[in-house]
């Protein structure tokens, strides 16, 4: 026999016990949280799936770098090794550390963006986006249609229409314009990667008409896997050659190291232009701490830069994505519908086929996220209407085209037995979907409302039914 598995490139050296729960218990752990998964308590969560942000298992060698913190208010020897690391893995001039990636946007958008500015990007993040808003700016989408449209396979979704920039710059001129943001592997279109192609065409179009263009480079190592097994003319190029590559064509970037770079905290913005590069660097003062730290503590940094080279290793990369592939195709094999091509951070399923009995205004994918909690004690999180937010001008709700579950797997951290347990959950409530009430606000933020809002059920008061199916429960 030829096949040989894949397995994971690490070896377990430390464990942290799981907590089961019973059916009962998560019925009231969940009404308790008001029916949103940031609410639960992390106890009562059996595979949390929530974020791939600050959950990745640090390595041995990131551990003992730990014990290598310079606390030093200024000049600590750590920041020294993070800015060797970022010049040589992303390229840049100039390295601001921030305590995570919205750090880094406050200070980009309040720095470049002027009220009344635009800022076309691939698809808007939700911090990103309420940075630019804060800042008097707004967020105009030039992702290509394909990114919003559950059935297309194409490699790379997360693609700039250049026509759509094209007529950003038409419509607004370069002057209202203070950047393009450039997001890699699009967080919001389902982990959806950018063709190098389009990178560099981006650049080129931005850079003719004198816009900057800034990356979002927090899954941009996941972004150059993609363009070294997609991309024709990368198959033998390092991840890290290709990641320089990306960053080689735009002017600066943010990066919320708590992604790729393998860290529980920690981010970072650069800029090559020496001037932004001083303005920065006053405003870090100000919102972060000093210049040489950014609000992390020396140990921070010292694990922020080991694990920016552990990243860009290839067999990591590909473990990485591999495991999120493999639960991917254990989901698609049972015909639950999901984003294809499957994402590099996680798998999103799409709630409007998953569950076509709820309303929109009754939110399917945060009432499916809810659900699933029940169904097994897997934490996944909402990416749709409630994430979405409303119009900042007519305040109405908006509906995007996608309306997603974000099963999001943590680097390092599960096993493909975990993905089994998570798989088999999924599938159990997929044949049983009218199981799933509905949910509508009982209370609702006015910032980025999908991490504290609450809701209730639309009718009685449980998310999910009891099964008619017996045995058909779940992991206990
Ligand atoms: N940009 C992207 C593409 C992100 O996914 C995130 C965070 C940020 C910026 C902000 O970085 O959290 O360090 O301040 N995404 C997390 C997530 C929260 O769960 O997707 P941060």
């Amino acid at each position: 026999m030829n096949k040989r598995s894949w397995a994971e490139p690490f070896k377990i050296k430390m464990v942290e016990p799981l907590r089961m729960t019973t059916p009962d218990e998560r019925e009231a752990a969940i009404a308790g949280a008001g029916f949103n998964t940031f609410l639960l308590r992390s106890e009562d969560v059996y595979i949390d799936l929530l974020t791939d942000s600050g959950t990745s298992a640090m390595s041995d060698r990131q551990w003992a770098g730990l014990m290598l913190g310079d606390e030093a208010y200024a000049g600590s020897v750590n920041y020294y090794h993070l800015e060797d690391a970022v010049h040589r893995y992303y390229g840049y001039k100039h390295l601001i550390p921030t305590h995570q990636g919205r750090g880094a946007e406050h200070i980009l958008s309040r720095m470049m963006i002027k009220p009344g500015d635009v800022v076309p990007g691939n698809m808007y993040f939700t911090t990103t986006r309420a940075h630019q808003e804060l800042a008097g700016g707004r967020f105009v989408d030039i992702i290509g249609d394909a990114a919003h449209d559950v059935t297309s396979t194409e490699p790379f979704k997360g693609n700039v229409d250049l026509k759509k920039l094209q007529a950003v710059i038409d419509t607004y001129g370069p002057s209202k314009i203070p950047y393009v943001n450039l997001q890699c592997c699009v967080n919001m279109a389902g982990g959806q990667p950018v063709s190098m192609e389009n990178i560099a065409a981006v650049g080129a179009l931005c850079h003719r008409h004198g816009i900057k263009v800034m990356l979002d480079a927090t899954r941009a190592v996941e972004n150059a896997y993609f363009i070294k097994v997609r991309e024709p003319g990368y198959a033998k190029k390092s991840i890290e050659e290709i990641l320089r590559e990306i960053c080689s064509h735009t002017d600066g970037c943010t990066n919320s190291a708590k992604k790729d770079s393998l860290v529980n905290i920690g981010g970072f913005l650069c800029v090559n232009d020496d001037a932004l590069a001083e303005e920065a660097r006053n405003m870090v003062v100000l919102f972060e701490g000093l210049h040489t730290y950014g609000g992390l503590a020396g140990r921070d940094m010292e694990v922020m830069a080991i694990g920016i080279a552990e990243s860009v290793q290839y067999d990591h990369i590909r473990a990485r994505i591999g495991q999120v592939e493999y639960l991917g195709g254990l989901l698609e094999k049972a015909g639950v519908p999901i984003i294809r091509p499957i994402g590099g951070h996680g798998v999103f399923l799409d709630a409007l086929k998953f569950l076509p009995h709820i309303p929109r205004d009754q939110f399917p994918a945060q009432a499916l996220a809810a659900a699933l909690y029940v169904e097994s004690g897997v934490r996944t999180m909402e990416r749709g209407a409630v994430s979405a937010g409303r119009d900042p001008d007519t305040r109405q709700n908006i509906f995007p085209k996608l309306e997603l579950v974000r099963l999001t797997i943590p680097r390092r951290v599960y096993t493909q037995a975990h993905m089994d347990v998570t798989a088999e959950s999924i599938i159990t409530l997929f044949e049983e979907p009218e199981r799933v009430v509905g949910l509508r606000f009982t209370s609702e933020p006015k910032y980025l409302r999908f991490f504290q809002a609450r809701f209730e059920p639309t009718q009685g008061d449980l998310v999910l039914n009891r099964s008619a199916k017996a045995g058909a429960a779940s992991a206990r």
